[in-house]
């Protein structure tokens, strides 16, 4: 059986305290699955407090971050460094086309991995195609194409899975491509069981501690 990364994406939702209320009954849900390595990424806000939850509760889970700076430190009001990140979080997203579309470019994303990679924060760098570069030392991609996302209307897995193959053809060192776009507890398995596919990026459906438990149990 193949390794599968599931990642949930909260995106912009969510409290500290509805990320507690989360967890709490993710706990009850979720059976880890040694296959199966799942990431959820809150708000900068929440980091902290879904770290030390996990933590406290042994729970086989990673935290990431949704964005990270371009610049290593100094005076860039706002935004939050690499260096700072890494002391809660394990991976962080990047190049997700929602921040592409606010004017985030590809040699953005180059300086933001060049950073995650110096403080030992791992990339899942997203695109919306095989042609979008991807920059060197980058093993975990996420090809989310723009009209699947957030619209119940997924890729079909069987162009979701040539476009995964193409992207490994052209970038060997990558180690996982994973599909995102409206994935439910319904149609994961359709994903994950093609051959070029390593798993999912999970929008809305993560946000319900109900359907991402279920989307780890049907992947
Ligand atoms: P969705 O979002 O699952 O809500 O479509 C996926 C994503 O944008 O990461």
């Amino acid at each position: 059986m193949k390794n599968l990364i599931v990642v949930g994406n909260w995106k912009e939702n969510k409290t500290v305290e509805d990320a507690q209320k989360f967890l709490s009954e993710f706990t009850s849900f979720y059976t880890a699955r040694p296959e199966v390595y799942v990431i959820i990424c809150p708000q900068f806000l929440s980091v902290d407090r879904v770290s030390e939850y996990i933590k406290m509760n042994r729970l086989e889970v990673r935290v990431g971050i949704q964005n990270v700076s371009k610049f290593e430190e100094g005076a860039h009001t706002g935004e939050v460094s690499a260096r700072a990140a890494k002391e809660f979080a394990s991976h962080v997203i990047l190049g997700h086309s929602e921040r592409r579309s606010m004017g985030e470019s590809d040699g953005d994303v180059r300086m933001k991995v060049e950073l995650a990679a110096k403080y030992e924060l791992e990339p899942i760098v997203c695109v919306v195609n095989e042609d979008v570069p991807i920059p060197q030392g980058v093993k975990i991609v996420a090809y989310e194409p723009v009209e699947a996302i957030g619209t119940g209307n997924p890729d079909t897995p069987q162009n979701a899975d040539k476009v995964a193959e193409a992207i490994k053809s052209k970038n060997p060192d990558i180690a996982y491509v994973l599909y995102g776009g409206s994935v439910t507890a319904e149609n994961v398995a359709s994903f994950t069981k093609m051959e070029h596919i390593d798993g999912v990026l999970v929008g809305g459906a993560s946000l319900d501690p109900t359907s991402f438990s279920s989307i780890i149990k049907a992947c």
